[in-house]
């Protein structure tokens, strides 16, 4: 049974919470945030613009910490589960990992790729597993596009697009996701989920070309991005949070033999159509947050290191963030 701590009880930390409540492996033995409303244990409702629900906190299990640094020193923690703003991310991630803990941290894993790498570091030296919450690589309907791209069933891949739309984010503590300073603006709070996928499908590209738009945040709110991934494929992304209302995420993934097309708007949001017509691919019940969160449970319970995402390759897309925006800025394409 892994002995959880979860640091920060907003929209994210509510959700990891009712998630926790579902699982056999784990249980939520302690929390901690910086805002003392948020520890009235089970009083916690924020909810993301998923709505996908929270938790409840268990007063006779969960020990509630208004000092970070002690509760780290309890033996009683096996794992801390980082829900906060992303700049607290790197300090809340390499204390605990330096007191032994493993660390399960929300994306975008660092606020700039120097806290990221300060991140993979203090995991590196200290042998504890750090695993950055990138839900889109559990998410069902995108894992079925990575096993089709890794099996070769439908051939070469020829082109992949990537989309992702909301309004913008308003639920945030102080408001932090609209001070771009803070959240690094939709490109790299929202739009990063579709730059860690491309990474964990392709890994590094040569360089990127981005168009970029500030918007609410003051940073780049709007951006879309060519991946260099040399010349026998095309992939984009665009990402933005600039949309009235509402949320969507979709991509068009086209290979020598058939096209995925996937929109969380529409039922069936997964299509794959070859020359033997359309189909619903079967995929997992679920969706990535329940998996990512299952994943690494089962990754510490067992010991074993979260190849699915490792921390290297969360700071890489961090990386890959870093130079859509200098680009979106520069005008030109930039190296990562
Ligand atoms: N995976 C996803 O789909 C997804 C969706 C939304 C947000 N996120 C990410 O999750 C993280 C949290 O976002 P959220 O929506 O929960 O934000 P939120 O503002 O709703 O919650 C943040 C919580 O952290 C607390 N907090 C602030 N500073 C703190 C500190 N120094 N120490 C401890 N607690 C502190 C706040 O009081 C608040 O309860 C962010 O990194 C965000 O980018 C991920």
């Amino acid at each position: 049974m892994a002995r959880m701590a979860l640091v920060g009880l907003g929209g994210m930390g509510n959700m990891h919470l009712g998630i926790y409540n579902k699982l056999d492996g784990a249980e939520v033995v302690a929390v901690f945030d910086i805002d003392p409303e948020k520890l009235k244990l089970g009083q916690s409702k924020q909810e993301i613009n998923l709505g996908t629900g929270g938790g409840v906190l268990d007063p006779k299990k969960t020990k509630v910490y208004t000092d970070f640094d002690k509760m780290l020193a309890d033996p009683g923690i096996d794992a801390v589960d980082i829900c906060t703003p992303t700049p607290v991310h790197k300090d809340c991630a390499v204390k605990a990992l330096n007191a032994g803990k493993h660390v399960i941290c929300e994306k975008p894993m660092g606020r700039t790729p120097a806290d990221a790498m300060a991140m993979v570091e203090a995991a590196e030296k200290t042998g504890r597993t750090l695993m950055i919450a990138q839900c889109i690589r559990f998410w069902p309907d995108y894992v079925h596009l990575k096993q089709t791209l890794d099996s070769g069933r439908l051939g070469r891949l020829i082109s992949l697009e990537m989309w992702r739309f909301s309004g913008p984010p308003r639920w945030g503590w102080q408001n932090w996701f609209l001070k771009g300073d803070m959240s690094g603006g939709a490109l790299l709070d929202f739009h990063v989920h579709d730059v860690d996928f491309v990474v964990s499908l392709f890994g590094k590209p040569e360089s990127v070309s981005s168009q970029g738009v500030k918007g609410p945040s003051s940073e780049i709110d709007a951006v879309v991005t060519q991946y260099n991934y040399g010349l026998d494929k095309i992939v984009t992304t665009t990402g933005n949070w600039c949309l009235g209302g509402g949320f969507h995420m979709a991509y068009l993934a086209v290979f020598e033999k058939g096209h995925i097309r996937y929109d969380s708007r529409f039922s069936p949001a997964l299509v794959e159509v070859t020359q033997d017509g359309e189909k619903t691919p079967e995929i997992l019940p679920g969706d990535g947050y329940l998996h990512e969160i299952t994943y690494f449970i089962e990754c510490i319970n067992k010991g074993q290191a979260p190849a699915r995402c490792m921390p290297r390759s969360s700071a890489m897309s961090i990386q890959v963030a870093d130079a859509e925006r200098r680009s979106a800025l520069s005008g030109r394409p930039e190296k990562v």
